[in-house]
């Protein structure tokens, strides 16, 4: 095998760690032996700080300074804008624009985190690791998710305290975690959510249970991952500060 090409593990022995590491894009094979010796290195939760370590990066948890690291070369995670109009599946029997279609030319099996509406917008998670796509989807992670919202006005001064001690709905209450007023224009009303659950067009539902109806929806944030100025049909891998942010989340 030429030196910078793919090294797969010897039987039973894995991969020297400062080269997984620098193919994770934590820098150079020297620079990566550096964050070795200085003890900021742990394998399945045990420190490493000699250099002979080999590691299997398809199944063992890395981590530098406690923020796991993605070290399996077949794992993607990937940030969608998702626009308006677009099922959330990767196809659809009635023929309307999915997600799948813009991710279309990509080899992985990729899995949607959670659902948006086809008229809500914005951040949707794409991976094809199977567990993480199941523990931030799962209620029990408590996931909170950023939701901004135009609605119709005025907005009566008492809306946050409603939805902070919870409404009732169809199929239960709803409790949000926080609710902000962002712009109140005489034509443009826009407030912000946060809720760390995922009933079906649960944002919309409360919102109109208060008395507000949702003209537009975004969602901005899921955790740690932001939308930020991500154009609408762009898709866009984690950072690293992201992955770690929500690896940690989940209890990954
Ligand atoms: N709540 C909604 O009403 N719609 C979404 O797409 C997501 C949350």
């Amino acid at each position: 095998m030429s030196p910078s090409g793919p090294e797969r593990p010897a039987e039973g022995g894995g991969i020297r760690l400062q080269k997984v590491l620098a193919a994770a894009g934590l820098g150079s094979r020297r620079a990566c032996e550096e964050l070795i010796e200085a003890g900021r290195v742990t394998v399945n939760d045990e420190r490493v700080t000699g250099q002979g370590r080999r590691v299997h990066p398809e199944t063992d948890v890395i981590r530098v300074d406690t923020m796991r690291i993605n070290t399996a070369p077949g794992l993607v995670y990937l940030a969608l804008n998702k626009p308006r109009g677009y099922v959330t599946a990767m196809s659809d029997p009635e023929g309307r624009p999915t997600v799948g279609d813009l991710v279309a030319g990509r080899a992985e099996r990729l899995f949607h985190v959670g659902r948006l509406d086809a008229e809500t917008e914005g951040l949707l998670i794409l991976t094809n690791d199977g567990e993480l796509a199941h523990r931030l989807a799962h209620p029990s992670y408590e996931v909170p998710k950023t939701y901004l919202a135009e609605v119709l006005g005025p907005i009566a001064r008492d809306v946050g305290r409603r939805l902070r001690e919870g409404v009732e709905l169809d199929d239960g209450i709803v409790r949000v975690d926080s609710f902000r007023l962002i712009d109140s224009s005489a034509n443009r009303v826009m407030v912000e959510i946060v809720l760390h659950e995922g009933r079906k067009h649960v944002v919309r539902r409360a919102l109109t249970a208060v008395g507000h109806p949702v003209q537009r929806l975004v969602r901005t944030s899921v955790g740690p991952v932001h939308l930020g100025s991500q154009k609408p049909g762009r898709l866009r891998p984690l950072s690293r500060e992201e992955l770690a942010g929500v690896f940690a989340l989940v209890g990954m």
